[in-house]
């Protein structure tokens, strides 16, 4: 069995659900809005963080509706960030497609990230799950943070090892983090096992952005051939 199928397969039967459960959160009557959305959910990337609540909840108990609606928030404010990210660096492709600023203008980019992050935030207060976005705000908070040391650092080229793990842990292990910790939260695991897959999805971001950072310095026949992946 391919390592992929071995982390897919136990939860194929809630990823499989989430897909409609997800799709709902862009219910709009603004023609604009539909086409980007339905230009981005044929493009909807690896979805590796909803796996990974799904497969830290079943780990820790039964899969609850919280668990979706974590699920989903998180998948909503990934794809946000995503959208801002690719204005503020002139990204022309995501997904091995173009991005959301190359086919339509930066103004509409920021107005879609920001309607995601806001629906994310409706979704989970109607549903009552304010822990659920107690940590993922805290999360996205961090991810800005993360963004502008980044920014800062770069601009001053005075990075050391300690600064560059402050700003992956900040920038991208904090979501992944949000991810086990929230899936385990809503199966309601004691505060000790939330507290470890928190520390777990941390490690599994920090190698995730490590690894990120690698492929850049890689062949570019590399990123050819896996655009579609990364
Ligand atoms: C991209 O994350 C941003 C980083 C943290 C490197 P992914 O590579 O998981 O994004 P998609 O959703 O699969 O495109
Ligand atoms: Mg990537």
């Amino acid at each position: 069995m391919k390592i992929s199928s071995k982390i897919t397969s136990p939860i194929e039967k809630e990823m499989k659900k989430f897909e409609p459960y997800y799709k709902k959160n862009f219910d709009t009557k603004i023609p604009l809005l539909n086409i980007i959305t339905n230009y981005l959910i044929r493009r909807k990337g690896k979805q590796m963080r909803p796996m990974l609540v799904f497969l830290s909840a079943k780990l820790n108990g039964t899969v609850s509706d919280g668990t979706y609606t974590a699920a989903g928030l998180i998948e909503l404010l990934h794809n946000a960030t995503l959208i801002h990210d690719d204005v503020v660096d002139e990204t022309y492709q995501r997904r091995g497609f173009f991005s959301i600023n190359a086919l339509w203008r930066s103004k509409i980019a920021v107005l879609v990230g920001d309607y995601y992050l806001a629906m994310g935030l409706i979704k989970s207060l109607e549903e009552n799950q304010t822990e659920v976005l107690r940590i993922v705000s805290k999360a996205v908070k961090e991810m800005s943070e993360g963004e502008l040391l980044q920014i800062e650092k770069s601009r001053k080229l005075n990075i050391t090892e300690d600064i560059y793990y402050d700003i992956i842990r900040k920038k991208t292990a904090t979501l992944i983090a949000a991810c086990t910790s929230a899936g385990a939260y809503s199966v309601g695991a004691t505060d000790e096992d939330v507290s470890k897959m928190h520390d777990f999805g941390q490690n599994l971001g920090i190698a995730f952005q490590i690894r990120d950072d690698l492929l850049d310095y890689e062949k570019p026949t590399w990123q050819e051939n896996h655009q579609a992946m990364i």
